[in-house]
């Protein structure tokens, strides 16, 4: 099962609820790859793994290059690398790292086949994972349009921000528009994630009380995920939030927990 985590808006907490995911379903026993779709490369650099001039491993730009129409499938297999984390669960994650130059894939979208290259790409290059989370970028454009036309299911990631939550529902509407224009007519928005909640602040609440009605009840995925100091400094020191050991950094890791066991119920569905 693959799963296109998005939103039209940038700093909604996407790479950080894709990272939180990953660790949580290997930790559940799952086997979980992360697809980096973004040129800013966060969530390659959150898992320890960086690509530059010193290190030139594939990428997951190498893979689509290589996914022309009458390519073989499964060019993904060879960029798939570990996490360079030390916890005993990340011999379950995989990660397809990214670099900046994913930016010249952009140029490649008016050619005819261009969309379905991530999918080329992806197809038996997954097969051993149970879940394939692709990170995207804050856009609609081409590169989301690659992880949406690979993807089985969309899940939106907002903080309870208004313009947040409008970027959430223009993902919801462009998957329910495009889906079959992008070769993929059973795309549906799975789940909305909420990040980042100050539980304390009035604007906050307001749009918390709001989602159900915006999205439908059941498609709001709880619990939603506090602001925590924790995940900052996970971000930082790319490293899974459980491992810093503190109080707030486990209550942290128990609601990604949470979260990962509700997307399994989705993906058993
Ligand atoms: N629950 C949280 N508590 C505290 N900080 C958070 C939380 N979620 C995300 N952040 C912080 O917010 C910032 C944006 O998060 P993140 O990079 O995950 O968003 P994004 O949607 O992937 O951004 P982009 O659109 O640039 O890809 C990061 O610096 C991260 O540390
Ligand atoms: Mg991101």
């Amino acid at each position: 099962m693959r799963i296109a985590i998005g939103n039209h808006k940038g700093g909604s907490g996407k790479t950080a609820t894709t990272v939180g995911l990953a660790a949580a379903l290997a930790e559940l026993g799952r086997r979980v790859l992360v697809v980096d779709l973004d040129p800013q490369a966060n969530a390659s650099r959150r898992m320890g793994v960086r690509v530059d001039a010193a290190h030139p491993i594939p990428t997951i730009s190498d893979a689509i290059r290589a996914s022309q129409t009458g390519e073989a499938p499964g060019a993904a297999a060879e960029a798939i690398v570990a996490p360079d984390w030390p916890e005993p669960y990340s011999d379950r994650i995989g990660l397809i790292p990214s670099r900046f130059d994913l930016e010249n894939r952009i140029s490649e979208a008016a050619t005819v086949g261009a969309v379905g290259r991530l999918r080329r790409a992806l197809d038996g290059a997954d097969d051993d994972f149970d879940v394939t989370l692709i990170d995207c970028p804050p856009s609609l454009g081409h590169l989301t349009q690659l992880a949406l036309a690979a993807a089985h299911a969309a899940v939106a990631v907002l903080d309870p921000e208004y313009d947040s939550v409008e970027g959430a529902v223009r993902l919801r509407d462009f998957v329910a528009t495009t889906g079959a224009e992008l070769g993929n007519p059973s795309l549906r928005l799975a789940g909305v994630i909420v990040g980042r909640v100050r539980a304390q602040l009035g604007a906050h609440s307001y749009q918390l009380e709001g989602l159900g009605d915006l999205f439908g009840p059941e498609l709001v995925w709880s619990p939603t995920v506090p602001e925590r100091a924790a995940i900052k400094d996970a971000v930082d020191e790319g490293a899974p939030v459980a491992s810093l050991g503190n109080v707030a950094a486990t209550g942290v890791a128990e609601i990604y927990r949470d979260l990962a066991t509700r997307l399994l119920k989705e993906v058993a569905a």
